[in-house]
């Protein structure tokens, strides 16, 4: 059963001929890329041995390994040629970060859709910064647990970007449920940090500014 994270993931991917799944681990992206026809190729690259034994067990199982190739080693680093579409889920942004670091100069014309567990604002500026706008940004809640995805790809000029694109996001933009919930969660969160640091008399400046945008934005809708 395709968990509601793992099938946000694949409702924003394009259908292309390859697909990398970096940090693979279980597979079920690779599989299910091959099974609904959304890639012609997957690469399954994990930098750990035990997931892609995993993830070759499930392409085996459901009969499409002969369209997956399984790569060990470090983010883009084992695949040998430029990719149309990759996904890099489930992991922080840091590491998502230092991956698209490292490979920066073969994924301009890659489409990127991305997933990070943490740091969001981390993944939004390195992207923008680094000349990938975010053409699509989707909140999705599964099991009580907002997780977002990011869908970008490089332009060939400079990107303006706001504050608001940094610490709130575009998904904004599609005015959902899921949407306004992450905003209310975030909202309390930064009410409970700012709390927190007023009695300890710490600088509280960053919370504020975002609570400002959050409520701005929560006035709108
Ligand atoms: C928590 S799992 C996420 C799996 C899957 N992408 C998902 O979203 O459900 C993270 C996986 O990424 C792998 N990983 C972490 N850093 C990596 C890197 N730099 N290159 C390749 N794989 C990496 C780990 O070994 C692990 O299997």
């Amino acid at each position: 059963m395709i968990s509601k994270r793992i099938e946000g993931i694949i409702n924003l991917l394009d259908r292309c001929n390859t697909l990398a799944d970096i940090g693979c681990d279980h597979g079920y992206v690779a599989v299910e890329a091959i099974k609904r026809k959304i890639a012609n190729k997957v690469f399954a690259v994990d930098i750990n041995f035990q997931p892609l034994l995993k993830a070759k067990e499930l392409s085996k199982k459901e009969n499409v390994d002969d369209k997956i190739e399984f790569l060990l080693g470090n983010g883009f680093d084992p695949i040998e040629e430029e990719v149309d579409e990759a996904v890099i889920a489930g992991m922080g942004s840091e590491n998502i970060c230092s991956i698209l670091s490292k490979a920066k100069d073969r994924i301009f014309n890659t489409t990127l859709v991305l997933q990070p567990m943490k740091d969001v604002e981390l993944l939004r500026r390195w992207l923008f910064e680094n000349g990938f706008d975010i053409s699509i940004e989707k909140v999705i809640k599964d099991k009580n647990r907002f997780y977002i995805i990011i869908k970008s790809s490089y332009l060939q000029k400079k990107i303006s970007f706001s504050d608001k694109d940094i610490y709130i996001g575009r998904h904004i933009h599609d005015r959902t449920e899921e949407s306004y919930e992450l905003l209310l969660k975030m909202k309390e969160k930064m009410q409970k940090i700012m709390g927190m640091k007023k009695r300890s008399f710490l600088d509280t400046s960053y919370e504020e500014k975002v609570l400002t945008m959050i409520e701005e934005e929560l006035k709108k809708w």
